[in-house]
């Protein structure tokens, strides 16, 4: 293979250091992006008479050829490149002899290449962005079967307050909103054009910046060219919010574990996403949902990795900036994974109502409510605290539940509550609990059918 720096060098490079330096080996899957980017580049050159109408045309025409031939598996990437850009280049020439070696003209491999993964991470924020909505309505569609689905709401893992798994969905829901934001504002940064910047100071020949930045799409040109070239922080923070998304993906996959467990059982998780134990005949082990918590590390040691590549390097361009491509290309590939697989896990997941129910019985998750009752009684919310907390202490002392105890130990325990007892029983179910939280954004059916709208609307709206 032909090097694209051949003449100023006399002797062979070492095979070792040529696996050291090429990227082919993880950057082919930039060709598409490397085609495009150069159609422009010829296009403009064309037009700005920096090269003849015939010669524009005539590499254009072999770059479209040669996108059509690698489409259809034709033609393969000459596997001794150094990169990508080596790479096509090198096929082009085949097709269309020297005068393919007229495309380099007024660019250098810097900015081609970061014009490459802007166009890539582009496509990319979209397409994610696409899977983490439909991940989004799963959690709607799972939702809507749950208005009344009553389960203990936990702080510290302890029952807490009784809340509906809807409300409990729709958490991960507005989780997601907010990843999607993050990228779509991480896209904006994303879609702007390094080509022209050459290899870090610009270039004499008359170029046309806004012409190509129209024909790629971008939204705006890099204004310095040294920035061009050498900042990855449009990577950095598409890491950054990748790491956030699986974090969010890591909580919801560790309750699902949780939730899957006989303590727990309050789901039971299908067949088809579940797998089984070589030794233990009885398992059924909920991989998909511990791979997600698992992979949460991979993604976060990709966004260290490129900070710290980064981290202390001087302008302008620097081959560490290669080592870019690997941490991207690995957390982009593992949400493509980790997205659906969790979307298909609970579509077909079986939420356990029954038991969901059950374990908020006789666990004090009432307990505030008879707090607040007090309080609409004329008590401080410390005292009523105090006297609650006392009641619970005696539940638990005598084995007994705050819905089983009787109306003389009630009022033994707390005289305002005499001659109240059948309102009281009533305040202290479950449902009676969650009904009663109707403020926005509250656990009560009612407002979560409201919240349910709200996001069902958001989603629609984008
Ligand atoms: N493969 C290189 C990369 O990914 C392309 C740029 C090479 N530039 C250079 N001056 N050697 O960064």
């Amino acid at each position: 293979m032909r090097k694209l720096w051949g003449g100023r060098f006399d002797g062979e490079t070492d095979a070792l250091i040529l696996r050291l330096n090429n990227s082919l080996p993880f950057d082919r899957r930039l060709w598409r992006q490397d085609i495009e980017g150069s159609i422009a580049h010829a296009t403009m050159l064309g037009a700005t008479g920096i090269l003849s109408p015939q010669e524009a045309d005539q590499i254009v025409a072999g770059l479209q050829t040669l996108r059509a031939d690698l489409e259809a598996g034709q033609v393969e990437l000459p596997e001794d490149a150094e990169d990508v850009h080596a790479a096509v280049e090198s096929l082009l020439r085949e097709r269309i002899g020297p005068i393919a070696g007229k495309l380099h003209t007024a660019r250098s491999r810097n900015d081609q290449v970061a014009t490459d993964v802007r166009l890539y991470l582009r496509a990319e924020c979209d397409a994610l962005v696409a899977e983490i909505r439909q991940l989004q309505e799963t959690l709607l569609d799972v939702a809507a079967q749950h208005f009344e689905t009553v389960m203990p709401g936990y702080t510290h893992l302890q029952h807490a307050q009784p809340v509906v798994l809807a409300h409990h969905l729709l958490a991960y829901f507005w989780m997601l909103s907010r990843d999607v934001e993050r990228l779509s504002a991480c896209r904006g940064r994303v879609n702007r054009l390094p080509l022209g910047a050459a290899a870090l100071a610009g270039t004499g020949f008359p170029i046309d910046r806004e012409h190509v930045a129209r024909q790629l799409q971008f939204d705006m040109l890099l204004e310095n060219s040294l920035d061009a070239v050498s900042d990855r922080d449009f990577i950095a923070e598409f890491l950054a919010c990748a790491a956030i998304l699986m974090m969010h993906l890591s909580r919801l996959a560790e309750e699902i574990v949780l939730w899957n467990s006989p303590e727990f059982g309050f789901v039971i998780l299908d067949d088809s996403v579940t797998t089984g134990s070589s030794i233990m005949p009885q398992k059924k082990n909920p991989d998909v949902a511990e791979l997600v918590r698992g992979k949460t590390g991979r993604v976060y040691g990709n966004l260290t990795a490129i900070l710290t590549v980064l981290k202390g390097l001087p302008l302008a361009y620097n081959k560490d900036l290669q080592e870019d491509k690997e941490p991207l290309f690995d957390t982009v590939d593992t949400l493509h994974l980790v997205l659906p697989a969790l979307r298909k896990t609970l579509a077909s997941a079986r939420f356990q109502v029954e038991r969901m129910r059950e374990a908020t019985a006789g666990d004090f998750s009432t307990a505030t409510d008879l707090a607040d009752y007090l309080v609409r009684q004329g008590m401080t919310f410390r005292e009523a605290h105090e006297v609650v907390g006392r009641i619970v202490r005696h539940c638990i002392a005598h084995h007994l539940t705050l819905e089983t105890l009787d109306v003389p130990t009630l009022q033994a325990l707390c005289p305002t509550l005499a001659d109240r007892a059948s309102e009281v029983q009533a305040i202290l179910s479950v449902q009676a609990s969650v009904q009663s939280r109707q403020v926005r954004g509250g656990t009560a059916p009612q407002s979560v059918r409201v919240q349910w709208q709200v996001a069902r609307d958001s989603l629609a709206g984008t």
